[in-house]
């Protein structure tokens, strides 16, 4: 998979690079390449954003500046380039992000990830621009940095040869294999500390007992998550 993005501080997604199962997809041949908007403004000064009309605080980042961007990266215009590819703008107002979408995305051969800064986007980005506008969670990030790290963090351990063990991104939290419930609970040793015991079950080595024990708590804690329990 080959991943672009978007964004003024590229130097922070270094440190995602060098983590573990993320550097084990890169080195089978997929990429994270990052595009300073700076690098393309045809602007003076480096400017990228500018002060939003209506009035308020804040600065919303230039439709202009981002059709350079993409423009100077693919050579095409941003509005064809969205049919051709998944363009991901990471903002507060879009689409949950969720086990099924980060599936989805696993899917594709290339994604373009668009982090905005202060206010976010000139509204024309998310509307011709983007293919989806994808949101982490129901508050507000200084930027799009961190939310386009938790999506590629998401999507790259999905991917053969991330996790050392390919059961664990079969068998995890909210996936088909769970039936969309949370995950049932680990242990490790010691099997007994401070008088808390791990459950019977797991130190049995029965393995049908234990599978059907996971199940059973999976599926308990999902019944939790819906009537807003843990
Ligand atoms: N940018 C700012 N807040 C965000 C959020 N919650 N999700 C995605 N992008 C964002």
């Amino acid at each position: 998979m080959r991943i672009d993005i978007f964004t003024l501080f590229p130097e922070w997604f270094g440190w995602l690079s060098e983590q573990r199962h993320v550097a084990n997809v890169l080195s089978g041949g997929s990429s994270i390449e990052c595009v300073n908007f700076r690098d393309h403004t045809p602007l003076t000064g480096g400017q990228v954003d500018d002060t939003p009309f209506g009035g308020g605080a804040g600065m919303v980042l230039r439709v202009d500046v981002m059709d350079a961007a993409l423009r100077g990266r693919y050579g095409v215009d941003p509005v064809e380039l969205r049919r051709r590819r998944r363009v991901i703008a990471l903002a507060p107002t879009g689409r949950l992000l969720d086990d099924g979408l980060v599936d989805e995305l696993a899917g594709e051969p290339e994604l373009t990830l668009l982090c905005g800064r202060y206010e976010g986007f000139d509204e024309r980005i998310l509307e011709h621009f983007a293919s989806d506008v994808v949101s982490i969670g129901r508050y507000v990030l200084s930027g799009g940095e961190l939310a386009a790290m938790v999506l590629c963090d998401a999507v790259l351990r999905k991917l053969p040869g991330a996790l050392g063990d390919e059961r664990s991104a079969h068998e995890e939290s909210f996936s088909a294999a769970l039936e969309g419930n949370p995950e049932y609970p680990h242990y490790t040793r010691p099997a007994e500390y401070r008088g808390w015991k791990v459950p019977d079950v797991l130190l049995s080595g029965h393995h049908e007992r234990i599978e059907q024990w996971r199940r059973e708590r999976s599926r308990e804690r999902g019944a939790g998550e819906a009537s807003g329990g843990h």
